[in-house]
């Protein structure tokens, strides 16, 4: 385990805001989870994964504690199609172990940036898959508790870009996750945008994913973000059909159910096209700028500050609820 003192994050969150945390302490596998208990001293905690989803307006007073970014072969073991993985492994490291190790499924999820733990806290999800969708367990630590828990698939709570987890930050430190993987593979080319891609097997698919992705979103060595800013919202019939009559160039939307009730269906609308049709699309506010390729990134331009992005998400969000009637929610979380 190690321990930094007043620290900068820049390195710490894809957005590379430069904030302090007054501790840091980051977590080795081998390392006994008492310790770290010890190590937070009644301070405020947050844990962060690859901060892929967080912005940082302010330094940090309390500890942060962090997995080390651990893809070795020790971070990672194999039995038949499962594979327990540790937290604080790279998830994209993750999927091209598993293709090397002859398990398919989470193809569709290449590139997204992030650790393994932050996969379920966030219930990541591309093209047509989610996190969810072969997590079997999760292994956490309750640093309120102190003790260690194992959280099935269903106690997980999962649902879009949303779990357990993420309504208790600093509460549970995810040290592993088990996946169900398949032996056999079968494409997942239910996402529009697959149409034409090259799947005769699974890496060559994962390869054409990643392409695209990254047709979409900035370089993280060029420029921060946080990948989709903000979650597609969702809304009721009567407001989609409105806006769909009106804005018939829309995408359509699918319809998704709102509650374990079933007759409650929503309609997930595309943020992206909203703030696109808005005309936010390449703009700038100081430092923060809407992404030119993608109007549900918001990227930094040169050395922004985490303010800088959340007034330009303030008014991107005021905007499109004065012109379309719509809420949008951040992804990302805002500290
Ligand atoms: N669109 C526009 N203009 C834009 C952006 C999008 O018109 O500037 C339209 C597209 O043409 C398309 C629709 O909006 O008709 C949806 O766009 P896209 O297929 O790119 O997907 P998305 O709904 O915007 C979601 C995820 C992404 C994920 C993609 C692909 C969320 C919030 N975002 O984006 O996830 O990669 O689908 O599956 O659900 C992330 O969470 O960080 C992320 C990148």
């Amino acid at each position: 385990m190690k321990v930094f003192e007043n620290i900068s994050l820049k390195e710490y969150n894809t957005f590379g805001i430069d904030v302090k945390a007054r501790r840091m302490v980051m977590v080795e596998p081998k390392d006994s989870v008492e310790c770290i208990v010890d190590s937070i001293r009644g301070q405020e905690v947050l844990v962060l994964g690859a901060g892929s989803n967080m912005v940082f307006t302010k330094d940090y007073g309390g500890t942060i504690i962090i997995l080390s970014r651990d893809s070795s072969k020790h971070a990672v073991r194999q039995l038949g199609n499962f594979v327990n993985a540790w937290g604080g492994m790279v998830m994209d490291d993750l999927i091209q172990w598993s293709l090397d190790n002859g398990l398919s499924g989470l193809e569709n999820l290449s590139a997204i940036p992030g650790t393994v733990g932050a996969s379920a806290v966030q219930n990541v999800g591309a093209y047509g898959a989610e996190a969810k969708d072969f997590i079997d367990s999760v292994e956490a630590y309750d640093l309120q508790e102190r003790c260690r828990c194992t959280f099935t698939n269903t106690n997980c709570q999962f649902a879009y870009r949303d779990s357990f987890f993420k309504h208790y930050p600093g509460r549970y430190l995810i040290l592993r996750v088990v996946y169900r993987l398949n032996k056999e593979y079968t494409p997942n080319l239910s996402y529009k945008a697959l149409e034409g891609l090259p799947h005769d097997t699974a890496q060559q698919l994962r390869d054409a994913i990643t392409e695209l992705r990254w047709s979409k979103l900035p370089r993280p060595e060029e420029n921060g973000s946080a990948g989709s800013f903000f979650k597609n919202p969702v809304v009721d019939e009567e407001t989609y059909l409105h806006l769909k009559a009106e804005y018939p160039n829309m995408p359509d939307a699918h319809p998704v159910s709102i509650s374990n009730i079933q007759s409650l269906i929503g309609y997930k609308l595309s943020a992206g096209w909203l703030i696109d049709k808005a005309g936010w699309k390449g703009c700038t506010q100081g430092r923060a700028g809407v992404w030119p390729k993608n109007a549900l990134v918001l990227y930094n331009t040169d050395g922004c500050s985490g303010e800088e992005v959340q007034s330009l998400a303030i008014a991107i969000q005021q905007d499109v609820k004065q012109k379309f009637g719509v809420s949008l929610d951040p992804e990302a979380i805002i500290i």
